[in-house]
């Protein structure tokens, strides 16, 4: 391990950077391959990007490579995420780019695959004929902590939405690559990405909150705008819930929920795909009364695994009826450890593998479904408030209500 020091902009610092990496090279055999984790404050990827180039570091001679990762945020809107591509493409070429979401690291989320296409029950009942809606949930416990220079101005739709949540949402909803390698399923999460339906009406159908003050695992935490190094009048959302439709003969008339927060409930992060009731019911209602909706549920974290819920009768000589569930936890099935997601990212850049990361038309993609979103809550008053250690405001239950849904409470 070995420290350069230098600012972004200084030549002799890059310089010092090369010439340490190649005593390294040459100590060490590294055949010329480097990777670059520019984990830098968004703002200096350009230039990083520009010095790499300057200083002959980010050129593959001879068989060697040199590949770039960067970390989010990609840009914060459609426009920065171009301005941004286009200078990281003028000195690297795609191939060389590995952009990180560390959700598509999460064991669970490749685990998505597997399930909806090694399989052959799920993926028949996969579609509008049985499923009324899904819902996408990533709540947090923790509050901003010391990231409020990163956080306020950004926001919880740019900060999770935009790459982790539409990700899950892809994963969930796009068709069956033609096979497992990077340009097929990029292929696919393109294709489902470009569909992807935004409310006719955003007032109705997106929900922006900030916490308040309250209680949280018996403490008491501050709200947002108490938080240190956050603007008293700041209007940056920490909770949004939004309702997303997709285009398409699978999903026409389908409603996606997505809803990320934080200081909520609990931390979990899941995917639910509730279906319809049952078209005629041959029990009495007060039989059923304890009944939900059927649904699969992919448990992202904390309690890695699927649950499927469904109504059974209760023992009993009375035909009742009540939700029962089928769990699938990692922790039982398999003795095999989960490798972090990072580590496994990490790995996949230095073995050229991008299958789990995001292509520029994906990241553009969803800034073209998220801007929209942004630029009607810039113009239409503040967000909404919800006591800390809830599971958000009122208005995001109404929105579902007004559709007869409800949103879960894992
Ligand atoms: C990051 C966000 O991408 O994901 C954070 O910037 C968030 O705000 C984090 O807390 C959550 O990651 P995980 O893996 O704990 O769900």
């Amino acid at each position: 391990m070995r420290f350069v020091q230098g600012t972004f902009d200084d030549d002799d610092a890059f310089e010092r950077l090369r010439s340490t990496i190649e005593e390294l090279d040459k100590a060490q055999g590294t055949g010329g391959n480097f990777a670059f984790y520019l984990s830098v404050p968004p703002k200096s990827f350009p230039v990083v990007i520009q010095q790499l180039k300057k200083h002959g570091l980010a050129d593959q001679k001879g068989g060697s490579w040199r590949r770039a990762v960067i970390e989010k945020p990609f840009g914060h809107d459609l426009k920065s995420a171009e301005e941004l591509n286009k200078v990281v493409h003028e000195v690297f070429a795609p191939d060389q780019v590995f952009r990180i979401d560390h959700y598509l690291g999460k064991e669970t989320v490749q685990n998505i695959l597997a399930l909806r296409f090694a399989n052959t029950m799920f993926e028949p009942i996969w579609n509008r004929s049985l499923v009324d809606h899904v819902q996408i949930t990533m709540a947090e416990d923790i509050g901003i902590g010391g990231r409020a220079g990163y956080y306020d101005g950004i926001g919880a739709a740019r900060d999770v939405i935009q790459n982790h949540l539409l990700q899950l949402l892809a994963l969930t909803a796009m068709e069956e690559p033609a096979s497992f390698d990077a340009d097929a399923l990029a292929a696919e999460k393109t294709k489902v990405l470009g569909a992807v339906k935004l409310p006719k009406d955003m007032g109705a159908d997106t929900v922006r909150a900030q916490y308040a003050a309250g209680w949280q695992g018996g403490t008491k935490v501050r709200g947002y705008l108490e938080e240190d190094g956050i603007n008293a009048s700041s209007k940056t959302d920490t909770y949004a819930a939004i309702k997303l439709e997709i285009d398409n003969r699978r999903w026409a008339g389908v409603p996606f929920y997505l809803r990320t927060g934080k200081r909520l409930g609990r931390r979990v992060t899941e995917i639910a795909v509730v279906f319809q009731r049952a078209p005629h019911s041959p029990f009495d209602t007060t039989a059923t009364e304890e009944l939900g909706s059927n649904a699969i549920v992919i448990r992202v974290q904390p309690d890695e695994g699927v649950t499927v819920r469904f109504g059974s009768k209760v023992p009993g000589t009375s035909m009742e009826i009540r939700d029962v569930s089928m769990d699938f936890a990692y922790g039982e099935s398999f003795t095999e450890s989960s490798p972090e997601a990072y580590e496994r990212l990490i790995l996949d850049v230095l073995l050229g593998d991008s299958n789990l990361f995001p292509r520029t038309e994906e990241v553009e993609l969803s800034w073209k479904i998220l801007d929209p979103i942004e630029e009607y809550w810039d113009k239409n008053g503040k967000p909404a408030q919800y006591r800390a250690g809830t599971w958000g405001p009122v208005e995001a239950d109404e929105m579902l209500e007004r559709h007869g849904r409800s949103w879960r409470r894992p």
